[in-house]
């Protein structure tokens, strides 16, 4: 039997409550399934290390979790710690060196799930957006001088390699392709942004050559949140840069009916290092505690993670086990407009993994 070294870092604010439910779901899963064990190593990086220790995670973090199978992620954020200091110490110093170049954030309006477009049908909304993960805008160049005179200046400069390009787009290709509809949006911004974002719609071009079978558009950003919101029948596979994909997926995110849903994954497709899976929605430190917060976006999260794992038939019984819950408005967190506790739900999805027989 396989058995699957999952990293567990639960990180800050509500990521402790809703990676804990997402743990427990996984071992339910696990023994249904029976065919695979899964062992939850758990990391108490975060804030709370970060007040004990003066870091996010310890200088030999990657180190520890280097050869386990997928890590598992709750959210990086602190109250009383600059929100840079927090993410560039935990969650990007995880990504980027470990070469996760492919974020993949999936939206669709689940069972018993309302859009807030009104006249949306669930089948119509079905998308995945592809983030380039590893550069651009969040490549974190660029520097600060004079700070506090009048002549400060700062700057935080976007970076594309050709390499960089070339295998996300690839990536975006592949993905589009393996979807019936075999659609793929390139966003871009290439008419403000004269020099990166042209190289980025070239090699668009370029990589495109290599799939014939799929059909693909480009659409500048700003246009994009449009068509989003007033056509989302017309889109399936999206790809855009790192700042304009964290956009657009907090609005697809919110079209699909709650940010307390969405999940991502963190993907080195070379599996050279582990992939890091999490939900969208950060650390929400104003229901932290209160045992109220959404754990289908850890849940989905988990599906993609089996996905990746190569446990196919445990994904799709998690992920109907999923909306089998979030058919039923008795198990609505507030996020949702319902009354449901975290508990709640975990409880139901684990009652649905493990009543269901397909
Ligand atoms: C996301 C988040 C992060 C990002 C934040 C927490 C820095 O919004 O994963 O989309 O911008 O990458
Ligand atoms: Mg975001």
């Amino acid at each position: 039997m396989k058995t699957y070294k999952i990293a567990a870092i639960p990180g800050d604010g509500i990521g402790t409550e809703v990676i804990s439910a997402g743990v427990d779901v996984l071992h339910a899963l696990a023994a249904r399934d029976g065919n695979f064990a899964l062992e939850v190593e758990d990391f108490d990086w975060g804030g709370d290390y970060y007040k004990r220790h003066g870091r996010m995670m310890p200088e030999n973090g990657r180190d520890l979790i280097r050869n386990h199978d997928a890590i598992l992620f709750g959210s990086a954020g602190h109250p009383d710690i600059p929100d840079h200091v927090t993410l560039w110490g935990l969650r990007l110093a995880i990504c980027q060196p470990f070469d996760q170049y492919a974020n993949v954030r999936p939206t669709r309006v689940l069972a018993g799930i309302t859009s807030p477009l009104r006249k949306v049908d669930r089948t119509e909304l079905d998308w995945v957006i592809v983030r380039e993960n590893s550069e651009g805008e969040y490549a974190g160049v660029g520097g600060r001088v004079h700070q506090g005179l009048p002549l400060e200046a700062a700057t935080d400069v976007s970076i594309m390699t050709r390499a960089g390009v070339e295998r996300i787009m690839r990536f975006a290709f592949r993905l589009a392709q393996s979807r019936p509809r075999k659609l793929l949006t390139v966003v871009t911004k290439s008419n403000a942004q004269r020099h990166a974002m042209v190289m980025w719609d070239e090699i668009a071009g370029q990589i495109a050559a290599e799939f014939p079978d799929v059909t693909w558009d480009k659409m500048l950003v700003d246009a994009m949140t449009m068509r989003m919101v007033m056509k989302p029948e017309s889109i399936d596979t999206v790809v855009a840069t790192n700042l304009h994909a964290d956009i657009l997926s907090d609005l697809a995110a919110a079209l699909a009916g709650s940010l307390g849903i969405a999940p991502t994954a963190n993907l080195n497709p070379e599996r050279d290092f582990p992939s890091m899976f999490e939900p969208i929605h950060g650390s929400a430190f104003d229901i932290m505690g209160k045992g109220i917060a959404n754990p289908i976006g850890t849940f989905w999260s988990a599906v993609m993670m089996l996905e990746h794992l190569g446990e196919p038939q445990a994904a799709k019984r998690l992920m109907t086990a999923i909306e089998r819950v979030t058919a039923d408005h008795r198990f609505h967190t507030p996020d949702l407009g319902g009354t449901a506790r975290t508990a709640d739900v975990t409880e139901a999805v684990i009652a649905a993994i493990q009543g269901a027989n397909d």
